[in-house]
């Protein structure tokens, strides 16, 4: 129960199925990338944003240690294929630039990459206009998980900003959740939405 990824990864499972399309806002080390690859399968489409080179290099070699193939150039304005899984070195904030379908889930990790240069973080900024630009992307049922940290520089006023985004979407399109350690200091936390 410690471990906010895990429970946001089990309330992505419940929604997606082989052929879903699903985004992964920070891509890191590519474990959440991975986790959206397996449950949309080969069918499926799975986009994955970072700013990193390194995240994206990290990403690439997890998915072909485990037998998926992403793909992390093409050429700007052509037709993306059907499914497949799309690495993209660019903030999370231009997916509209990138995405054009409808999404069933979508995951953003924030913070700094593990073992990277972590002075390279989420920000508030950039992170709320992601969260504008992708809810409108969300099927009816899709559903949305972010998980915050306030330890890294900025993490705070970055956390409190999302929970008050999330706090204020209108109750008759959205149901919203929060999910928090009550006897641990600083702990990260779980946001999550689903699409009514
Ligand atoms: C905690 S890590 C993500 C962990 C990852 N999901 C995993 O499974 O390992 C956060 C990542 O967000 C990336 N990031 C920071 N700002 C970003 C932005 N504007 N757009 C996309 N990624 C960003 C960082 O480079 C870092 O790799």
């Amino acid at each position: 129960m410690d471990r906010m990824v895990t429970l946001a990864h089990k309330f992505l499972e419940d929604v997606l199925s082989f052929g879903d399309t699903a985004v992964d806002l920070t891509a890191g080390g590519g474990r959440d990338t991975l986790f959206l690859a397996e449950r949309t399968g080969r069918q499926g489409k799975v986009f994955a944003f970072d700013i990193q080179r390194e995240a994206i290099v990290r990403t690439q070699s997890l998915l072909t240690g485990k037998g998926f193939r992403a793909i992390s150039h093409w050429e700007e304005g052509s037709i993306l294929p059907e499914s497949g899984i799309f690495l993209v070195n660019d903030g999370h904030e231009r997916i509209r630039s990138y995405v054009r379908e409808k999404v069933k889930g979508v995951i953003a990790n924030l913070g700094y990459l593990p073992s990277g240069d972590r002075s390279i973080v989420t920000r508030a900024e950039t992170t709320l206009q992601s969260l504008r630009e992708t809810l409108p992307l969300l099927v009816s049922g899709g559903r949305l998980a972010v998980i915050a940290y306030v330890r890294h520089q900025g993490g705070r006023r970055e956390a409190e900003e999302i929970s008050g985004f999330f706090g204020g979407l209108p109750s008759n399109c959205w149901h919203t959740i929060k999910m928090e350690m009550l006897n641990r200091e600083n702990a990260p936390f779980l946001l999550m939405a689903e699409k009514t």
